[in-house]
This record gives C-alpha cells, structure tokens and sequence, in this order.
C-alpha cells in the first residue's frame, strides 16, 4: 500500500500524528502513537479516540478482522499509551465529524502495542467540567494534557516567536542577564539566595532586569530585549505570580514616542498573528491625572462610561457635615451614577458599602431618583440649589441610582474605582469582547508616602523627570512629573516603562529625593552611577507582563491559567511542594541557624 501522505512529524514510533490524516490519506498504511481518550464498544466494535499534541483521531478495533488486537483492546483503559498500526478507511455515512480535523477518516487497527500502561487520573483530560484548582495544580503534568492548557501553552509559543521574530527585524538583540545578582528595587521584596562560598552574604533573585539593560545600554547595544523570569515577594492575586515572564526592552537615543510606536507594533503583531485582530493602533493616551479623575484608578477599563464625578465645587458650601468634614481637611466627594440603579435593594445597597470598604471608605452615601422624588437618607441635608446643581452635575435621571463616597484623595478614588468596576461586571456592562488599549501617560515621579513620611518613586528611581518639571524637583519633587508610561488593557496593566536618567547629577538629585543617602545610594547601585559617568546614551524602556498578555490574548481569568507550573496564592508549588525544608547539612554549610 502506497503511503501518499508523508509527514514530517514521522518518528520511530509513528507515521503521522494523531491530528493529521484526512480523506487523502485512505488507504494508506499508517503508524500512530498516543494517549487513549476515551473508549467506546458499540455492538463489539471497539473505538478508541487516540490522542497526542496534534489532534485525535478515530481507531477501530473490529473482532473479525484482527481478532488479536481486539482483544488487547479490552484491556485498555483511560491515558495508556500505545501504537497502532492499520489501514486509514472513510468513516461510514453518517458518522463523519466535521468538528475534527480528522473528522472524515478512521484507523481500522491491525496491530497494537501497548507502551505504557496509566493509573486511573483523579479526572479526565476530556473533562469540560470544573475541576478544583488544587487538584489541577497538584497533578499539573496531567492538567497540561488538557485542551484549555494545551492551548494556552502552545499560543504562549506562538506569541513569544512573533514577538522574536518582530523585535529581531527592529534591530532587538536578546541578551542574558543573570538570576544571581543584587537586588533591584520594583517595589516588592526580594528573593534571598545565601551564597555558600561568601558566608553571611545573599545574592537577591532579579525583580526586574532594570539596571543590567540600562548598562548594555552604556555598552553601546543600542536595542536589547529578553523573554525573562522576573522574581518578586508580593501579595499575590490572579494577575500576580512570584516569579512571572517579562518582555523586557531597552533603546538608545530615544524618547517615549519612539517607544510607545515600536511597542504598539509589536501587540499589533501579537493580536493579529494569533487570533487575525486588529488592536487599533495608536492607542489613545490619557495622563495619570485625568485616569484618576474620571476613572479613580491608574488603570482605567475603557470599555464602559460612568466615570466619577468631582462634586467639590457642587458641595463646596455645603452643611451636610460628614461632606463638610471631609472638606475642611482636604479630602474630596466623587459621584457615580448607575444608571437604571434606583430598583437596586436595601440589600443589595448595603452590599455596595461592603465593597467600598475594602477600600477604606467609611461610609456610602445615595441618592435613588425616583419617579415620585429623590429617596435618599442625605438629601434632606441639601439645599435646594445644591441639589439642583448636583443632579445636572450628575446627569440624573428617573430611574438612576447616584452613589457618594466622601474621604481623602487616595481612599475616594479607589474606593469608587473599584466599585465602579464592580458595577460594571454586576450589571453587565462590560462589552467582554471588546478590546480597550491605553497609555497612562504623565506619571508623577514620586509619591509621598504618609506611614514612612518620605517621598517615594512610583515606577522606579532611575526614571527620568520630564525636562519642563527639572526645576521643580528642588522646591515642590510633588509635582514633578516622570518621561513614564503604562500600557493598560481592559484596565489591566500590561506593561510600563520609562526614559531613563542618563545624568549622573541628577540620579544623585533623585536619590537624595528619595532619602537614598549617598553612601547608601554608592553601596547599592554604586556600578550604575559610576557606568552613567562613562559616557552614558539617553536610553529608556518597558516591560510587559507576558502572562497577563497571554490571559488577556486568550480571555482566561487567571495567569495561573497561561503558566504552565504556577504557583498557588500562596506561593507554593503543590506539584513539587516547593518551598521546603532544607537538611542540617545544607543549612550547615550555607552558614544558617534557623530559629526555633
Ligand atoms: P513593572 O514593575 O511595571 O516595570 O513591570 C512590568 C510589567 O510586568 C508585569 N508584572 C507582573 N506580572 C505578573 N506577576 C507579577 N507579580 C508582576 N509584576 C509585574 C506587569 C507590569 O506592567 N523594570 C520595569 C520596566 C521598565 O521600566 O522598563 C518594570 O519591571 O504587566
Ligand atoms: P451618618 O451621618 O454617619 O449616619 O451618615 C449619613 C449617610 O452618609 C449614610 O448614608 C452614610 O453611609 C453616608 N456616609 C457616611 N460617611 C461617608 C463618607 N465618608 N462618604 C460617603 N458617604 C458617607
């Protein structure tokens, strides 16, 4: 028998894969190798579906015309693994699969060998129900047999290849830098590894490659990427592993919107390459100002509306006094409004206050605009031209529920932020399908920091002031704003970056800022300051989070689901069982005494 459909993927143990004989393909002679998926015996015909990376495929183990491995047939079960040898045959009318590749054809097995033999799994890779998450993580080799994961890790190649491919045509050179090194600071807590031949000393697992691609960039490489494991000790989330993948990039002779057009390119890339969409590039930018003035957080989901309303100038000489209190020390009112809200419960209400609090509102204050008048436990504070002003402040309208919360800066913002997200997952009016890019642009460079009373960086200390606000940094550093940008995504962010200092007098100026003494700073980041002396280029960057890409990109709900070994909130590895202990030896030599 001719074999008319040669594959490049023919191995010792198999002639084709599992996902790639066709209607063109019957009547060859075929070897198949895989996993048993699931058996069937219809009037003592077995069928088996054979499974491996590529697909399934049908094979047949008919008593008349190979009675022998028919009878092997009965002893398979669920995830053995074989090889099948057989004539490839169309399927009989009525019984094609349009849904598979293999849909038209089946193998009617002659020989069968079996190559391993498997336990019953504690669930089946077919399985479309929900299997607990621990149960998933514990045996995950076997949870990566299934399609979602299989997916998921494939595409994950695919995207890493375009982005390669698209970085390498832009001049990109992807260049190691080490895991052993010294801390980098990102804002989370490092990762200790003591070092055995210098008692008493710890390398610090990389947050980021920040400075290492800043001194390739003094090296003269003008363009750096790399694919790269980043390490941070942080409360974790669903968006959020301990050790998670950047696409890390650095540029010479640059300024952001260089950047930001390259980077645009290159998700375009990404999107179109793996499922044909178009991102809608440039993106629209949006400072930070205006991100937390109408979205009260630094990564606003554009897809829906109900931005928050400032209702400082509305209740500016307001007598209501949890309003007045709030005021006269500062802090500001913002409003939203849910539109339809007013048929929402007491109930339902109450637990709105619930997930303000989170937050650390103190109170939710509403308004129900009803047919028949305003309802509400505040307005009888009002004047008549407050209210007045605050409905067309509003826009309120019969039907709407309009809801308050009155505190300090940070607390409103993110109070309503978050609950405006809230609103907007409960009450369906998030278009899921949509895909909503933009640049948080105009970052402030530092923060200042009410527990520890000094200011702090808000990307990172090597990020450079925007050149107008220089002046600025001596007198009033809180207005000083940074060349720093963020990508967000359905108001997840996806990557950020900055320009660089490449002045060593003014990382020096930012340093000091920063309460980073000089000794301090020469202790710490001493190599840089001393590289940035050497003729250092205007250089910046960005980062993005390849997992939350890839969660985005595939519309899961976790980075668990895109990693193909994650680590549990707790950041263990329940496969493994990682982290451990360690033996008195090992403990012995690394100089380490543990207490207790
Ligand atoms: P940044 O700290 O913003 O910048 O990180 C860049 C991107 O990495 C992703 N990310 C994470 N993903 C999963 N789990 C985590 N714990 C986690 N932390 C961050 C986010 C984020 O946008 N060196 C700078 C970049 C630069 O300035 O060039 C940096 O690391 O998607
Ligand atoms: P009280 O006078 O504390 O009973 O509050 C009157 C109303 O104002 C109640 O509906 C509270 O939920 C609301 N409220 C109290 N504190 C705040 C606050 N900080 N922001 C918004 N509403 C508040």
């Amino acid at each position: 028998m001719e074999n008319n459909t040669a594959s490049r993927l023919a191995a010792a143990y198999r002639t084709h894969t599992c996902g790639e004989l066709g209607a063109a393909a019957v009547g060859s002679r075929v070897r198949l190798s895989g996993w048993v998926q699931n058996w069937r015996d219809h009037g003592g015909v077995v069928f088996i579906d054979l499974r491996d990376r590529y697909g399934l495929t049908q094979v047949v183990f008919n008593p008349e015309k190979a009675p022998q491995a028919h009878a092997t047939a009965h002893t398979l079960r669920s995830e053995f693994v074989l090889e099948v040898e057989g004539e490839v045959v169309p399927r009989p009318e009525g019984t094609v699969n349009p849904n598979l590749k293999t849909g038209e054809i089946e193998v009617m097995v002659e020989e069968v060998k079996i190559l391993n033999r498997a336990k019953t799994p504690p669930f089946m890779i077919d399985e479309t129900k929900e299997i607990g998450e621990n149960l998933r993580l514990q045996y995950r080799y076997l949870d990566l047999r299934r399609q979602p994961l299989q997916e998921a890790i494939i595409t994950r190649h695919r995207v890493t290849k375009i982005i390669r491919d698209y970085l390498d045509e832009q001049a990109f050179l992807e260049i190691e830098t080490p895991v052993l090194t010294k801390s980098t600071p990102e804002g989370a807590r490092d990762y200790l590894v003591p070092s055995r031949t210098n008692p008493g000393n710890f390398f610090a697992l990389p947050q980021s490659p920040q400075l290492f691609k800043q001194l390739l960039m003094v090296s003269g490489f003008d363009r750096y990427f790399q694919i790269v494991k980043c390490f941070r000790d942080e409360d974790l989330r669903a968006d959020r592993q301990p050790e998670f993948t950047q696409i890390d990039m650095e540029f010479s002779f640059v300024e952001p919107d260089d950047i930001l057009g390259l980077v645009e390119g290159m998700i375009d890339a990404v999107f179109k390459g793996v499922n044909g969409i178009d991102t809608g590039a440039p993106y629209s930018r949006i400072t930070y100002a205006e991100a937390l003035d109408k979205y009260g957080l630094d990564a606003p989901d554009t897809r829906f509306g109900m931005h928050l309303v400032d209702l400082g100038e509305v209740f500016a000489s307001t007598s209501f006094k949890v309003f007045r209190s709030v005021l006269d020390k500062q802090g500001i009112i913002k409003g939203i409004n849910l539109k339809g809200g007013a048929r929402l419960s007491r109930k339902e209400i109450d637990d709105l206050l619930e997930v303000v609090k989170i937050y650390g509102a103190k109170g939710l204050a509403w308004i129900k605009i009803n047919e028949d008048g305003w309802q509400s436990p505040i307005v009888k504070f009002f004047e008549e031209a407050e209210i007045k002003a605050l409905g067309e402040a509003m826009g309120a309208e019969t039907g709407d529920l309009l809801l308050f919360v009155a505190d300090k800066p940070s607390i409103t913002n993110e109070a309503l932020g978050r609950l405006r997200l809230h609103l907007g997952e409960k009450m369906g009016l998030i278009d899921e399908n949509q895909l909503a890019f933009c640049w948080v642009v105009d970052f402030p460079m530092f923060e200042w920091d009410e527990q520890d009373k000094r200011y702090v960086a808000i990307h990172h200390p090597f990020t450079a002031p925007r050149d107008e606000d220089l002046d600025k940094l001596a007198d009033d550093p809180g207005a000083v704003r940074a060349k720093a940008y963020d990508l967000v995504l359905n108001g997840i962010e996806i990557g950020g970056g900055s320009i660089r200092i490449h002045d060593p007098e003014v990382q020096a100026r930012v340093f000091s800022l920063l309460n980073i003494s000089d000794e301090e700073a020469q202790e710490k980041f001493g190599f840089l300051l001393d590289a940035l002396s050497f003729g250092a280029p205007p250089h910046g960057g960005i980062a993005f989070g390849l997992d939350r890409l890839m969660m985005l990109l595939l519309g899961r709900n976790s980075i668990r689901e895109v990693i193909a070994f994650p680590k549990t909130q707790k950041a263990t590895c329940l496969m493994t069982g990682a982290p451990n202990t360690v033996s008195p030896k090992q403990l012995r030599e690394l100089g380490i005494k543990l207490k207790g």
